[in-house]
């Protein structure tokens, strides 16, 4: 049995570069038909169940039944998770322009069918547009509302502009300075799709998208990562902190994590922040401690 993939994983592995053997067209029947060529997955054999008691020997030899394939689902489930490894391995060798071009294409989930852009993230522009922009400071969101699905660009409604403002604060921009990395933000969102009506990302969005993020981070080797609202938190704790998924928010404030290696800060989101003003004081001591934190490092 080969590995299969559905029209729309087959156009976007290629559209990596990413080879991977799927079935012809079925040859039409021969007298002597070749073998099959080799299987790329195989499925893991049947367990015998031992005959509760002995049974005579067969007067003729027996016909031996073909082994029972595995569940549909199960089967699925195998493909879909090749698929997703085989294309985050890709995805965590681009550089720089081939990361943003395959956000820019990308068709790995339903929220492709909605979007007007894909956010890939801002910083500050660089003449050299192959390299990522040298930044202390990564901002990690949730997803693209409507204005920024309209601009392509991550935080510029009412929540943006508090973020821009508490940022400056602290004398960080997303415009920053090239030559002043301290100065510097790239902000980027978990998802780089809008889900409509700005619903909550679901578990394969944010899935499919996740090679995204771990590889800009790779990229742009932030010195602090300020991670704002609880699905920015999830995603980045995830592997880091076992019960991150049922622990509240503000019960995770106040520490710093690691992301790969990188200082995390945990904060509220923006967008929170405008509905509940008594928090923005947390939201400040939340920024001086990312400030310190990046100062120590
Ligand atoms: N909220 C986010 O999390 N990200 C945006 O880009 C806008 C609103």
């Amino acid at each position: 049995m080969a590995l299969q993939l559905d029209a729309r994983q087959r156009a976007m592995l290629e559209e990596m570069h990413v080879r991977v053997w799927w079935p012809q067209e079925a040859p039409a029947p021969q007298a002597a038909a070749e073998p099959a060529p080799a299987p790329t997955v195989v499925p893991p054999a049947a367990p015998v169940a031992a005959p509760a008691v002995a049974e005579p020997p067969p007067a003729r030899p027996a016909v031996r039944a073909p082994a029972p394939s595995p569940a549909p689902a199960a089967w699925a489930d195998a493909v879909a998770t090749t698929a997703q490894d085989v294309r985050a391995a890709a995805i965590a060798g681009m550089d720089w322009p081939a990361l943003q071009q395959a956000v820019a294409g990308c068709q790995a989930c339903k929220l492709c069918g909605t979007r007007r852009n894909t956010v890939f993230g801002v910083g500050p522009t660089l003449a050299d547009a192959a390299a990522p922009p040298r930044v202390d400071w990564l901002i990690v969101g949730e997803a693209p509302g409507e204005q920024e699905d309209l601009r392509g660009e991550p935080f510029v409604g009412q929540a943006g502009k508090l973020l821009d403002n508490m940022l400056r604060a602290v004398h960080v921009s997303r415009h920053g300075e090239a030559a002043e990395p301290q100065r510097a933000a790239f902000i980027v969102n978990v998802l780089k799709c809008r889900p409509p009506g700005n619903r909550n990302p679901e578990l394969d969005e944010v899935a499919q998208c996740e090679p995204f993020l771990k590889r800009q981070i790779a990229l742009l080797q932030p010195k602090i990562i300020l991670a704002v609202g609880r699905f920015a938190v999830q995603s980045l704790l995830a592997a880091s902190v076992p019960d991150v998924q049922t622990t509240p928010l503000g019960r995770l404030r106040g520490k710093v994590y690691r992301y790969e290696g990188v200082p995390v800060v945990v904060s509220y989101h923006p967008a929170y922040l405008l509905r509940s003003l008594p928090e923005k004081a947390k939201a400040w001591a939340d920024l001086c401690l990312a400030k310190e934190t990046l100062k120590a490092s």
